[in-house]
């Protein structure tokens, strides 16, 4: 997720596309640390879990992002991220009353959209592969139709599922199957165009009660004009919903981070390369974050770059 391009190699993105974080949801798989606060605040290793999301977005190219989140938990996303400005980015907030499945945020971004194609986030997904953003961004190309994002798991029955032909197409999808007949796992990761809301508006509930991604994304499977695209071997992929796979999750940015010397999801770091913000407001953030490792990493940085970089 590190590996933004280097600021003269970025060139225009494709279509304007805009982002979503999911970042509402009670987190009840992580009471009781989510009983004061979202799961999206807890940290994963040196910085909270948001980050890593909004980073695969800032990747892909996307500078304008709606977070979906609670009334409670809004002020505090606030504090956190703010307008986007600092980083070169502007993020909106809308909140919800109430978890009713992920296809309500296209509702509640509808006026956010305005019509333009997204690539919406769940905000507990964390995404790590040096490929990555090459991906995204020639996925990202197509305006049209949607595209899922799948990674072969173990146990695919905790995940969305899709089923695959011999050709990499979609054949069927389903939510949680006990007995998946597919080990391709939809993570949370789906580029739409501007048809998401119209389509979200015509879901009906499934029987656990809520509008379901898969149904989603099935309307344009019938449609014939869903897309997959398979991450590789190299893509490491965590849905960070249980205190497990949270742990895990620290302890390999910990690794990648203590082996490399850089940064994973890093926003201030992303921001520069991406060349959304200069030198100056590099070392200006790093300074912001006083005596800590992470603000000693952005004025390292941004010294090195002064000097000519790598
Ligand atoms: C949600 C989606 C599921 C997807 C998963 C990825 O599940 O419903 O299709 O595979 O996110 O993180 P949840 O984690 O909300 O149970």
């Amino acid at each position: 997720m590190i590996e933004a391009p280097s600021r003269s190699a970025m060139g225009s993105t494709g279509p304007r596309r805009k982002g979503i974080v999911l970042a509402g949801g009670n987190g009840t798989r992580l009471h009781p640390m989510t009983i004061p606060v979202s799961k999206q605040l807890l940290p994963v290793y040196d910085k909270p879990l948001i980050y890593y999301p909004l980073s695969v977005l800032m990747l892909a190219g996307i500078r304008e992002v709606l977070l979906v989140t609670t009334l409670r938990d809004a002020p505090r996303f606030r504090d956190l991220l703010g307008d986007g400005s600092r980083w070169g980015m502007s993020f909106s907030y809308v909140t919800q009353a109430e978890p009713r499945g992920l296809p309500e945020a296209y509702l509640l971004g509808e006026e956010f959209l305005a019509g333009d194609p997204s690539l919406m986030i769940l905000g507990d997904n964390l995404l790590y592969g040096a490929r990555l953003p090459e991906q995204l961004r020639s996925a990202s190309e197509e305006p049209t139709g949607a595209c899922l994002f799948a990674h072969r798991v173990n146990d695919p029955s905790d995940f969305g599922v899709v089923v695959l032909d011999e050709g990499g197409r979609p054949l069927e999808l389903m939510e949680k199957p006990v007995d998946s007949p597919s080990p391709w796992a939809v993570i949370g990761l789906y580029l739409t165009d501007g048809d998401a809301p119209l389509r979200a508006r015509e879901l009906a509930p499934s029987p656990r009660g809520e509008l379901e991604m898969v149904d989603l994304l099935g309307s344009y499977l019938a449609d014939g004009v869903l897309r997959v695209e398979k991450l590789g071997r190299g893509v490491t992929w965590f849905d960070t919903g249980n205190p497990r796979a949270l742990l895990q999750a620290s302890h390999f940015v910990e690794v990648l981070q203590e082996r490399q010397g850089l940064r994973v999801a890093c926003p201030e770091e992303i921001a520069y390369r991406m060349g959304y913000i200069d030198v100056d407001a590099l070392e200006r953030l790093g300074r912001e974050l006083g005596a800590t490792s992470y603000g000693e990493y952005l004025r390292v940085l941004a010294r090195e770059e002064r000097d000519g970089g790598d």
